[in-house]
């Protein structure tokens, strides 16, 4: 294939920098012109939210749940804002416990990112913190704590940022946030780690393949017996920003009676493409968008993979008020139709990273496997256990690649903190994401990104109780 004109231009405009490459200069990104992190114009709005971080009891499932949340909800209210505004948070923590927040997606600046003994000390019970930050990129974004494993229990919730013109053509929007649910049902997130180390990994998928099943699965904290109804009329376009703030659990989501056409990975834009059903990840959210042409009730699933159980909605056509939904153990046919993979998404951003050959390829490479098991429940990058683990060095302008091969039997969503990576794909233009599922059973997945965030920057597998085994680096500016 030949060279568009603008790859053509990037091509000549990069010889210089080209010239450093493998070396050690000082700025060796210098004169490159890399798709970095976009950064939208300040609009000088603010934004301001006050979350409390609390114990609450909510109901599912026919149930009374204790548990903990932002602002007494489940999820925590849904902020949303304009890209260029600037967002204020108050966390008042009156939890027993530290806690702090992390804005999922979000290349914030490093003093504002929220991970406890790399960005920040952790906020003690009884006090506050204010996070502030200018929002730099549209999209759908999650924030929730990262101490421990509160992110199993329900301290979390959606960040949609607007972007400064839409160009999405759309009528009406939902956002659908899905969770794996135990606390105050089935123990405490804790109670779970310590059953999962007991079995020495041995539950669920057997050697090191240790999985927690959930007694409740939940779309917008509701469980399936009581499910979120989305109201359409016939016509309408209609979009859908799906979250997957899950502790442990890849859901496969499909609309009855719909295709769904995927316009967002992790909320940057890529070229729509059409399918039946997607697979969400711990960490991943994904924009769809469908016509509404088939009157009626219908369900939206969220299947949790390789376990029992569902998660669901409903989509109720203004025309069928009268008709009934759908059983609930009914699952739609277009969860076994066409699986949207990361081959079939392509970016639709400005700029894609060059092709190595053109270029000479990355300044820096770190080959790193993920494995678990072993006999003990822990979770390693290279072997190695967080917080007994070297840095991953980078240094500002640099082209970073990572190669990653699992050498484990479970998925691991890998997730880099502010930075968008792209994924190397068949395309030759894979999508923009911040999270990305690496197979099981030597699955393999590489990614570049531009290291232009100064900072120390978290990369962990987002399975909640696999970060919480050691699964993590921290990625530093030298
Ligand atoms: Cu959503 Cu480090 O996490
Ligand atoms: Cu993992």
């Amino acid at each position: 294939p030949g060279l568009s004109r603008r790859e053509f231009l990037g091509i000549a405009g990069m010889a210089a920098g080209a010239l450093a490459l493998g070396g050690c200069g000082p700025f060796s990104g210098g004169g490159r012109d890399l798709p970095g992190s976009p950064q939208a114009r300040r609009t000088g709005e603010t934004r301001e939210h006050l979350l409390r971080a609390a114990p609450l009891e909510f109901e599912a499932g026919g149930q009374r749940l204790l548990t903990w949340g932002y602002e007494g909800d489940v999820p925590g209210p849904e902020i949303r804002l304009k890209e260029g505004d600037t967002l204020r948070v108050r966390l008042r923590n009156e939890l027993p416990e530290e806690t702090t927040i992390h804005w999922h997606g979000l290349p914030v600046p490093n003093a504002m990112d929220g991970v406890p003994g790399v960005t920040q000390r952790p906020i003690s019970p009884g006090e506050e913190f204010v996070y502030e930050f200018v929002v730099p990129v549209a999209g759908t974004y999650i924030y929730h704590s990262h101490v421990g494993l509160q992110l199993d229990r329900g301290l979390y919730g959606a960040l949609i940022v607007e972007p400064a013109k839409e160009n999405l053509d759309y009528d009406r929007e939902y956002v659908l946030v899905l969770d794996d649910w135990l606390d105050g049902a089935g123990g405490t997130p804790e109670d779970a780690l310590r059953r999962l180390r007991d079995s020495g990994g041995m539950m669920g998928g057997g050697m090191g393949g240790a999985t927690l099943e959930y007694p409740l699965y939940l779309v917008n904290g509701r469980p399936p017996e009581d499910p979120a109804t989305f109201e359409v009329r016939r016509g309408e376009r209609v979009r859908l920003r799906l979250v997957n703030p899950s502790a442990e659990t890849v859901f496969r989501f499909a609309a009855g009676g719909h295709r769904l056409t995927v316009t967002h990975a992790d909320g940057q834009p890529v070229e729509p493409v059409t399918v039946d059903a997607l697979r969400i990840g711990m960490g991943e959210r994904y924009d769809v968008v469908f016509e509404a042409d088939n009157p009626g009730v219908h369900q939206l699933t969220a299947a949790p993979e390789g376990k029992e159980g569902l998660a669901r909605a409903l989509l109720r056509y203004r025309e069928s008020a009268a008709s009934s939904p759908p059983p609930a153990d009914l699952l739609p046919k277009e969860l076994r139709g066409k699986l949207l993979t990361y081959a079939d998404l392509k970016d639709a951003r400005e700029r894609s990273f060059p092709e190595d050959t053109l270029l000479g390829g990355p300044d820096r490479v770190y080959r790193l496997t993920l494995s678990g098991g072993h006999g003990s429940y822990a979770w390693a990058i290279d072997g190695q256990l967080y917080p007994d683990a070297d840095l991953l060095e980078v240094r500002e302008g640099e082209w970073v690649r990572f190669e990653l091969q699992n050498h484990s039997m479970m998925v691991h969503p890998m997730h880099l903190h502010g930075h968008f990576f792209q994924l190397r794909n068949d395309t030759g233009r894979g999508p923009f994401k911040d999270t990305a599922l690496v197979e099981p059973h030597m699955g393999h997945l590489a990614f570049d990104f531009v290291a232009d965030n100064p900072g120390e920057w978290f990369f962990h597998c987002h399975n909640a109780y696999h970060l919480e085994t050691g699964m993590a680096r921290v990625v530093s500016y030298g």
